[in-house]
């Protein structure tokens, strides 16, 4: 085993990739991959606590998976794994699930949001699901945890719940931290600037997709909400609109605000989005293609996910039979 720190993350297979889900995430693990231990996973356990189409979850992993290759993931390098493949994550979960309080899972903010949204699907996983979440990440023992700004409480409840059991039981668990990026870690929909990208909002034109095709991105940031301004300027609380273009802008060119400021000086906004248009049809271009291709592979990919789900099982069953033994199981003989 490597000395190296320990990292682990994961999307649901709940729709397509955004170019939220690649710059706020994906293009971060990239970078990750050489100085850390990395396992990401696709949360399919996750989807389920909103219903999902069975025959679209059983092809949105594959799609996932060639397009996190497709942006750089190598899988000889980073565990890629379903979620579903590893049953101790499951099995972790029932027992912290006995270790998680009422009361910590009614204050969630995603339960609350997600609740309120789907009134007639407020089904226990849904309530449960931080704590399937801290058994996805306590089983690998993670140091750090890539997530969004909004899945911060998550990670927090995580080591409340770790501190709770370690507490009882000795050093089980390592307590895992939040690393949320800085730069690109909310891309927000083009027509509501001030929500995050998603393919869940009903925002019409407000996201765009990994595979969408070129004239489509282009069309759609030429769309793209600004302001009354006509001036190119950073500004969250003012100029979410500008703000959120300039953002994207930035991580796809790698030019610092004042520089875009700079750029776009005297010129309106319309030029402005077409050259934000054209960056992120230049970004995503050759993943599509990439991943396109992978795609056509599914054996390789099955082949990935294998040994994904191997290399990962391994490593989360260590911590599962501790903790087994710890509550007072009997082992199996
Ligand atoms: N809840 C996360 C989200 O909605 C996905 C997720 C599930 C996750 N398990 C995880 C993220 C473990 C980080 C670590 O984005």
């Amino acid at each position: 085993m490597s000395d190296k720190k320990v990292i682990l993350s994961g999307i649901q297979p709940s729709g397509a990739l955004t170019l939220g889900s690649y710059l706020g995430a994906i293009k971060n693990w990239v970078k990750l991959s050489d100085e850390y231990d990395c396992y990401y996973m696709i949360v399919d356990m996750h989807a389920i606590t909103s219903r999902q189409e069975a025959s679209v979850l059983r092809k949105t992993p594959f799609e996932q998976l060639a397009q996190y290759i497709a942006c750089g993931l190598d899988p000889e390098k980073n565990t890629l794994f379903i979620q579903s493949h590893v049953p101790a994550h499951a099995q972790l979960a029932w027992v912290l699930n006995c270790y998680t309080m009422f009361g910590e899972l009614s204050r969630m903010t995603q339960f609350k949001d997600k609740s309120g949204k789907n009134v007639n699907n407020i089904n226990a996983g849904l309530f449960t699901y931080p704590a399937l979440q801290a058994a996805d990440i306590l089983l690998y023992q993670a140091d750090l945890v890539p997530v969004g700004a909004d899945q911060k409480q998550h990670i927090e409840l995580t080591r409340d719940i770790a501190v709770r059991f370690n507490g009882i039981y000795g050093d089980v668990f390592k307590l895992p931290e939040p690393y949320i990026p800085t730069v690109g870690a909310r891309i927000m929909d083009l027509q509501a600037p001030t929500n995050k990208m998603s393919k869940s909002e009903i925002n019409d034109g407000g996201c765009i997709l990994m595979m969408d095709k070129p004239e489509d991105i282009k069309r759609l940031f030429k769309r793209a909400v600004t302001d009354s301004e006509t001036c190119v300027r950073y500004d969250v609380d003012n100029k979410p609109g500008i703000s959120n273009l300039m953002q994207i802008y930035s991580v796809c060119t790698g030019k610092g605000f004042e520089e875009i400021e700079k750029e776009f000086d005297g010129k309106g906004y319309g030029d402005f989005k077409l050259r934000v248009g054209e960056a992120v049809v230049e970004l995503l271009q050759p993943i599509r293609e990439e991943a396109t291709k992978l795609l056509a592979d599914k054996a390789y990919l099955e082949n990935i996910f294998k040994n994904g789900a191997e290399k990962a099982s391994y490593v989360a069953n260590k911590t599962l039979r501790k903790v087994y033994k710890k509550v007072g199981f009997i082992e199996k003989t």
